[in-house]
Formats: structure tokens, C-alpha cells, sequence
């Protein structure tokens, strides 16, 4: 595709620049502004916005998209939820966590030693499963989140019964919210002599969380992560909550899913990937971001090779060329010339948006002199 800087198109529109940028903004743009830069496809979505029909040439399209939703999602396989844990510093989301990937550990066959992938998914005696994901840094996050992924099913908001509703918390709450994420409370710390639950929950409430135990849905759990009680409630409560959500995914066709984290390890170069979609497997051939892959192997949290990745589940996988980003989405293609051209295509996309924002700043800095 070609394309255009927010400046040009508002002076093809001919719209006033700073009302411009501000109506791009009311229509969901983030971080914009006159010199960003759309491409063609956008900036036709944009033109229609203000009644123009217009003819793009959008060019040979060889990239690699997404599947369409499916048509009836209800017919589909159930998945393991997907859970974030958010909450404010010191209130024991890292305690959480490390008590419930133990219980994971413990329950897995082989056991060892636990690295930290960014991810890791609890087998309950049901045979249910639940993945977690480690408060993931927060770019990644947003950029996950500006591409429209809801990576997370749901959030726990962990409130120490100590310390009540502060402002990371109300933060995480903003961040579920415009997520449109629901959440589950988890009071933590209530081992405590100083724990005060009722307070948490009237403060909750006055910040608009609509409890149960003030007649509204967001359930709450009481815990300690120093102890362990109540953490089997909160298994149950994310078990109850992804029935009513109802959360399922194709186990087959071309898999979906995003990068949580990305390094290079004596190994090679390894990414956990989240997968949203399909079941990916060593040999496949997967695009992230402008990166090609054929996977060498997966590996789960224990580091145990595994022979799939079902939706629902996070992996690391190994056999990258380039480290691809935290936040980019990885789609699955059907052969490894698929794969390859379609990177390079984003490849040269990129220079190509580089370049024309390069010329833009150019001229920029010209009138400017002039
Ligand atoms: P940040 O990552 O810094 O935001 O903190 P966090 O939310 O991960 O909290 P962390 O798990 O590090 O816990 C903070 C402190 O609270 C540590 O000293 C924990 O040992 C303690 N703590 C966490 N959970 C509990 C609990 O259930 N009971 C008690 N008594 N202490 C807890
Ligand atoms: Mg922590």
C-alpha cells in the first residue's frame, strides 16, 4: 500500500490540521499526530469517515492476516482461561503467583526447576486448566492492546487486606476496564492481624466495583499467598467465571497468537508465545512481526518439550532467526515461502513508512527555513 501523513490527508480532506488530529483521536487513534503516517488502506477507512468514497490502490497484498472470526463460536472447543494478575506494588502478585506455579510444578509429572517464561498454565485435579500470565511489562501490553487483542480473559485484582484500594489499584482497574476485561477481587494478606476485608470491599465499592457481596457480579475471593488459603476459591471463582464467558477457540486451522516475551538464551533465541488460536507444532512455519520462523521445538514453564501448543496455552519457541518483539502477533503460515514473503513484505513496508516519514520531516524542516 501507499502512504500518506496524517498532514497530507487532512489537507486532502480539508479539514483544519488540529481538528484533524483531534477527530483521529475520537476515532480511536492512538498516540497521533500530524506527522504520523497511515497507510493507504487506513487512510481510505479514514476518507470514508468523512464521506468521501475513495479508490485505493492498495497494491499486491502479500501479507500474512488473521483468520476471520469464527462464524459460530459457541460450536467450538472449549480453552483454558487466560488470566493477568494486576494490583498495586507490595499487595503479593509476585506471592500469587509463585504459590500457584508450585502447585503447578508439584503437579506435573517430571517437576524440576521452574524458569520464568511470562507464562505458565495450572492443571487442576479436574483436569481444567488456567494460564497465567506474569504482569507483563507494560509496552508490550499496550501495544498488544492498540491492535485490539484481549490477551487476557480476565484479571484478578489482588487488594492487600492491609492496605486497601491504592492508586495501582484503581489504575488496574481503568486498565480492565477499558480492556472491557472482567475481574475477579482476590483480598490478599488476610493471614494478617491487620487485615481489614470489609474495608476493601467498601472500598471497592466506592470506586464503582460492583461486588457480590453488594449485590453486584465481580466476585471476591479472600486469600493469602503465604499461607495458601483460599487460593482453591480462587481456582474456583476463575473456573466459574470462564464458564459464564464462555471461552472457546478452534484447536485447528492456520493457529494465532502473540508474543509475551522474547530473549536470547544460551539455547538460541526463544519467545513465549501465547497461543489464541489453532495448535502450533514443531515444523510450522509462523510469521511475528517481520520475522519468519520454522519452530524447532516448544517448551513448556518446566522447560519440558512439548509436541503442541493447544489455544490457550503459552509456549517458548525456539528456532528464530531474529528475536520478533514482545507485543507482536504471530499468525501461523501454511508453507515456509508464505512465511518468508510475507515478512519481507512488512519488512519493506517499514523501510517504506520510514522513508516517507523521513521526506516528511524533510520537508517539514524546509518550510520551516523558508
Ligand atoms: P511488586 O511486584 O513490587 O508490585 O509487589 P507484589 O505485588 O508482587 O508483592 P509481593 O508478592 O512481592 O509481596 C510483597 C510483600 O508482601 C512480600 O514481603 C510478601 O512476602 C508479602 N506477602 C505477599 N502475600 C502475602 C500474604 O498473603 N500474607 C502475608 N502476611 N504477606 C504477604
Ligand atoms: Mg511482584
Amino acid at each position: 500500500p501507499e502512504f500518506i501523513s496524517v498532514a497530507n490527508l487532512g489537507l486532502a480532506l480539508n479539514v483544519k490540521l488540529d481538528i484533524f488530529v483531534q477527530q483521529l483521536e475520537e476515532l480511536g487513534f492512538e498516540d497521533i499526530s500530524k506527522e504520523s503516517i497511515l497507510t493507504g488502506e487506513t487512510a481510505a477507512l479514514v476518507a470514508q469517515e468523512y464521506g468521501y468514497e475513495p479508490t485505493v490502490d492498495i497494491g499486491e497484498d502479500e501479507d500474512l492476516k488473521p483468520r476471520p472470526p469464527p462464524e459460530d463460536p459457541t460450536s467450538l472447543p472449549l480453552r483454558p482461561p487466560v488470566v493477568t494478575i494486576m494490583g498495586h506494588v507490595d499487595h503479593g502478585k509476585t506471592t500469587l503467583l509463585d504459590y500457584l506455579r508450585k502447585s503447578s510444578i508439584v503437579s506435573q509429572e517430571h517437576g524440576g526447576i521452574t524458569q520464568h517464561i511470562g507464562a505458565f498454565s495450572v492443571n487442576l485435579s479436574s483436569g481444567k486448566q488456567i494460564t497465567f500470565l506474569d504482569t507483563p511489562g507494560h509496552a508490550a501490553f499496550l501495544t498488544m492492546r492498540q491492535r485490539g487483542a484481549n490477551v487476557t480473559d480476565m484479571v484478578i485484582l489482588v487488594v492487600a487486606a492491609d492496605d486497601s484500594v491504592k492508586p495501582q489499584t484503581l489504575e488496574a482497574l481503568k486498565h480492565a476496564r477499558s480492556a472491557k476485561v472482567p475481574i475477579i477481587v482476590a483480598i490478599n494478606k488476610v493471614d494478617k492481624d491487620s487485615a481489614n476485608v470489609e474495608r476493601v470491599k467498601s472500598d471497592l465499592a466506592a470506586n464503582g466495583v460492583e461486588i457480590e457481596d453488594y449485590g453486584g457480579d465481580v466476585q471476591v475471593v479472600c486469600v493469602s499467598g503465604k499461607t495458601g488459603q483460599g487460593m482453591a476459591d480462587l481456582e474456583e471463582s476463575i473456573l466459574t467465571l470462564s464458564e459464564m464467558l464462555d471461552i472457546r477457540a478452534e484447536t485447528d486451522g492456520m493457529a494465532e497468537g502473540w508474543v509475551l516475551e522474547s530473549s536470547i538464551k544460551p539455547i538460541g533465541r526463544v519467545a513465549t508465545v501465547l497461543v489464541k488460536r489453532g495448535t502450533l507444532r514443531p515444523g510450522d512455519h509462523i510469521v511475528a512481526g517481520r520475522v519468519a520462523a520454522k519452530i524447532r521445538s516448544l517448551r513448556n514453564e518446566a522447560r519440558i518439550e512439548v509436541d503442541e501448543a493447544p489455544p490457550g496455552t503459552a509456549v517458548e519457541i525456539l528456532g528464530w532467526k531474529e528475536p520478533p518483539d514482545a507485543g507482536d502477533q504471530v499468525l501461523q503460515a501454511p508453507n515456509e515461502d508464505k512465511a518468508k514473503t510475507a515478512a519481507h513484505y512488512r519488512q519493506e513496508l517499514k523501510e517504506r513508512a520510514e522513508n516517507i516519514a523521513q521526506q516528511a520531516e524533510q520537508d517539514r524542516e524546509r518550510r520551516e527555513k523558508e
